[in-house]
């Protein structure tokens, strides 16, 4: 029988189990994840989402209340232009995140970071470059950039060390994003290392638009397999978004993948970062309670569960200790939308419909962002006497896509 296992990954001259777990924000993909899979020669993500916060709840620092507290004359404040980060901190907190990943590893594999474009944070490129280049001091084996077309990000790291050793990917929903993309990666001499592609079915942010059920993760990565050989290139490609068997990881290579990138399946693992109660919420769903909708900030469709908490929330906005969703001026959709949303006959803010909080409900795992098949995780797993489903360990969830069908 031909399973996942037979197909290693090559990247750089090293050889990896064909199976990546990917970034989840905010430290859903945590350090002990990422640190299994690399422990096992596979590939694990941490994320860089909001890592100042993360920081903050792993090592005990305290930058989100220093923010809070130098920026309060503003909560008021419909204006949040001023409202920016300390470059310093920012950098300090994303050293220490990935510093502590890098120091626990073990074995063969390598650990990445998914850095967002889209976390604009009042600063696009400023805070953009100080991410980048601090996982980079901080010793990441590799980064995968996401959740944008990163026209200038190779640039912003051009003059780091680790520039040309670090393995550099990006997330791309398209051959189209990818020529963009090659294209400014030529005017810095630097191509991919590896390019994920990402399919309509995948949890977290979608890089479609309304017409999404017509793409199919197969189509786009043939398309991307043949943009590559036309450009004579030999990029490994990682296929991502709804994949759940061994059989569909072979479906994947078959057309023209390396290797898989995974998250869904690893949100009712031991290591991952969800709260206990989170993990069971998304082991009873069903494929109805599944929905695509348009409530982030960042303009972008996201899948969740429609009982997630944040979708029945009125969150007062609260950019002075977070802001990781404010654009160039210091605008947000949801500040719009909960200014835009009326009392109640007792003076108390009504529910905001429109838009989430993206910063507050990823920072309270109030967000069940999952991947189409999330109805489907009951079935990997068994019920404990008390009725709650059993958590997986994140290696079998590996060994499961490497050597079953
Ligand atoms: C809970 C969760 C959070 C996610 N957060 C992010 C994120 O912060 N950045 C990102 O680029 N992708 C994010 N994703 C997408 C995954 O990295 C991955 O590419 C995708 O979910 C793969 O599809 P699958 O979940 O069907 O396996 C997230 C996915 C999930 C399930």
């Amino acid at each position: 029988m031909r399973t996942l296992a037979d197909h290693p990954l090559t990247i750089m001259g090293h050889d990896y189990q064909p199976v990546i777990i990917g970034g989840m924000g905010v430290d859903i993909s945590s350090t002990q994840l990422a640190c299994s899979a690399a422990e096992m020669g596979a590939i694990g993500h941490i994320s860089d989402a909001m890592s100042p916060f993360v920081s903050d709840k792993n090592f005990g620092t305290n930058f989100t209340k220093r923010k809070s507290d130098r920026l309060r004359v503003y909560a008021d404040s419909k204006d949040k232009k001023d409202v920016q980060f300390d470059l310093a901190d920012l950098r300090s907190g994303q050293m220490k995140h990935v510093e502590n990943a890098m120091n626990q590893k073990r074995g063969e594999g390598a650990i990445w970071i998914n850095i967002m474009e889209k976390l604009t944070m009042n600063n696009p490129q400023g805070t953009l470059e100080v991410r980048l280049n601090a996982a980079l001091d901080a010793g990441i084996d590799g980064i995968t950039l996401s959740a944008g077309l990163h026209t200038s990000s190779l640039r912003l790291m051009a003059n780091n060390p680790r520039f040309r050793d670090a393995q550099i990917g990006i997330i791309v929903s398209s051959d189209r994003a990818l020529k963009l993309f090659l294209r400014s990666g030529s005017r810095v001499e630097r191509l991919p290392d590896y390019i994920i592609v990402e399919g309509p079915l995948a949890g977290g942010h979608l890089g479609f638009g309304e017409d999404w059920p017509a793409h199919s993760l197969d189509t786009i990565v043939a398309d991307v397999a043949r943009l590559l050989k036309a450009e004579n290139l030999s990029i490994p490609i990682i296929a991502a978004g709804g994949i759940f068997t061994g059989s569909d990881a072979l479906r994947a290579v078959d057309h023209g993948a390396s290797a898989i990138q995974v998250a869904t399946r690893f949100t009712i693992t031991e290591e991952c970062g969800l709260p206990s109660n989170v993990k069971q919420e998304y082991l009873r769903s069903e494929e109805k309670d599944v929905v695509v909708n348009c409530v982030s900030p960042t303009g972008y469709l996201m899948r969740m569960l429609s009982y997630s908490p944040c979708l029945t929330s009125n969150m007062r906005p609260s950019c002075e200790a977070f802001g990781y969703m404010l654009g160039r001026e210091g605008k947000c959709q949801y500040l719009d939308a909960y200014d835009a949303t009326p009392l109640d006959e007792k003076g108390k803010k009504l529910l905001v419909k429109e838009k989430i909080c993206l910063c507050y409900h990823f920072s309270k795992f109030n967000c069940y962002t999952c991947g189409h098949n999330v109805f489907r995780l009951k079935d990997t797993t068994t019920k404990n006497p008390d009725g709650s489903y059993k958590l997986l360990k994140a290696q079998d969830v590996i060994k499961d896509y490497l050597h079953n069908e």
